[in-house]
């Protein structure tokens, strides 16, 4: 039986605009992510620009990347700039101490980040050393970055081969300090974050914006006492959180070859995100009522036991359908929440977590999760529409039991009006009945993203398993009834 669902969206009350910035990226020295997924020098015999490999930049662009978070994560408050500057076979070689204790031989550094963002022309987003740095050490890299002066240090940028300043868009002080940052309490981050953003000068015109590394899950203390006590010092506060299938550190669940049980709690552990954003905001609506405080969910994703037969500490894992619903959802509850969340960041770009292509030597292939972000393209810089879905249709299994369809809309750039739509359920196809207030709707084209198996995913021997395909539904009667499959995102434009 098909599932009867009414979708209304409201075209005459616009919201805010989904900032691009909501799909943004994030790539740590951490595994293969970086080295070999992404960089693998001049010397390689993979095709690359400036040691960057030339496929993946190619898949990364059609995403339209808006900005990439480097370099770390946890990385970040290990990572000292100047070891990442200047001649690379003179640069120092350290042990990544949080990622395998395996060697960091710094040939990725400042000036090899921005050529990556040139190269997707992305903005940058540098995360600072609080953990394990000194305020001038802070200080130091961002005059290297943003001076246009004669000083040593801007004479040193040049002389590294970088005349003009580079754009640091965003700059985040710190990273986690309730956990791998420095275990802080709020209030001792707090102090720093105010002594270290009042140190760190840049012409006024080219400051990057401050970020604050905020809390975690269902916390709202960081957020609380950042907001309350670095008022008009930051532009956001970060908060963070993974989608576990079991919940639990321990025992997370597998990537691939997971029953139904595993499916359904991996859903509706991701829509938990929905009351943890709220929570915040509400904290933020007390405490910044004039709205100058940004949420950044710069690290948000899936995190399952690592592949077997790969190293632990380079979470490694392979990437599904459920991948791809998970993303559809994030991006649904994001784009309710677009006044306050101006920038996300999925943890992270290649061969990490909730990766976009995963590698293998010259190979490369795009995820299911690559395939739900760019289907999703036209939400970028788009603005927002309210949407009231009227489902008779929750999907339940066992005690859980969440919404059967999702839906997000709005109005493009390009002037059309696009809805998504996500099928949670893995066994029932829905028919959603789609109304605009004020128009008669005559057909939806897009395209749909599904597959027979819940785990059905890309691998080097058959990259084409899954992606999308041309999906379109015509208004029959006055009323456009668009099928969406079981367990399916689909992303359609609207013509009226
Ligand atoms: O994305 C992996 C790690 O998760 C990050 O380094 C850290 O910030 C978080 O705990």
């Amino acid at each position: 039986a098909f599932a009867a669902v009414n979708v209304t969206i409201d075209a005459g009350k616009p919201g805010p605009v989904i900032n691009k910035n909501v799909y943004g990226q994030f790539a740590e020295h951490l595994g293969t992510g970086i080295y070999e997924g992404m960089y693998v020098g001049t010397s390689s015999n993979i095709p690359n620009t400036k040691g960057w490999r030339n496929d993946v930049i190619g898949a990364l662009k059609q995403l339209h990347v808006p900005l990439v978070r480097w370099p770390g994560g946890c990385f970040a408050d290990e990572y000292h700039w100047k070891d990442g500057v200047g001649p690379r076979a003179k640069r120092p070689v350290k042990v990544n101490t949080n990622w395998g204790g395996v060697e960091e031989s710094n040939a990725v550094g400042t000036h090899e980040f921005f050529d990556l963002v040139d190269l997707l022309g992305a903005d940058a987003y540098v995360n600072g050393n609080l953990g394990s740095g000194t305020v001038q050490e802070m200080a130091d890299w961002v005059e290297y970055m943003t001076s246009d002066s004669k000083s040593s240090l801007a004479n040193l940028r040049r002389k590294n081969g970088h005349e003009k300043p580079f754009k640091v868009a965003y700059f985040a002080i710190g990273n986690e300090a309730w956990g791998c940052g420095g275990n802080m309490t709020p209030e001792h981050y707090t102090n720093l974050y105010k002594n270290y953003e009042t140190m760190l000068k840049a012409p006024k015109e080219s400051r990057p914006l401050m970020i604050a590394s905020g809390g975690n899950d269902h916390d709202t203390k960081w957020t609380d006492v950042i907001s309350k006590n670095a008022k008009g010092q930051t532009s956001a506060i970060s908060f963070h959180y993974y989608t576990i299938p079991t919940g639990k550190w321990e025992g997370k669940g597998a990537a691939t070859g997971f029953a139904e049980p595993h499916w359904i709690s991996t859903l509706a552990n991701t829509l938990k995100i929905d009351s943890m954003i709220k929570n915040n905001i509400a904290v933020l609506d007390k405490n910044d009522p004039e709205k100058k405080i940004g949420l950044y969910v710069d690290e948000w994703g899936t995190w399952y036991d690592v592949e077997t037969g790969t190293t632990p500490g380079f979470l490694y894992q392979q990437n599904t359908l459920r991948d791809a619903v998970v993303a559809a959802l994030n991006f649904n509850i994001f784009h309710q929440h677009a006044d306050r969340v101006h920038m996300t960041n999925i943890a992270q770009m290649v061969n990490v977590l909730q990766a976009m292509i995963l590698t293998e030597k010259d190979k490369m292939l795009l995820t299911p999760t690559y395939h739900a972000f760019h289907m999703y393209v036209p939400f970028q810089d788009a603005t927002s529409l309210p949407v009231t879905v009227v489902d008779d249709t929750a999907y339940t299994l066992g005690e859980t039991t969440i919404p059967g369809i999702s839906a997000s809309a709005a109005r493009a750039k390009d002037g059309k009006l696009y809805l998504s739509l996500v099928n949670t359920n893995p066994g029932k196809p829905a028919d959603v009945v789609v109304n605009v207030s004020g128009k008669q709707l005559a057909a939806a084209t897009g395209r749909v993203l599904t597959a027979t198996a819940m785990d059905a995913h890309n691998t080097f021997q058959n990259p084409q398993a899954i992606k999308p395909a041309p999906f379109s539904a015509k208004a029959s009667g006055g009323k456009l009834t668009v099928t969406v499959p079981a367990k399916a995102v689909v992303v359609v434009a609207l013509e009226g």
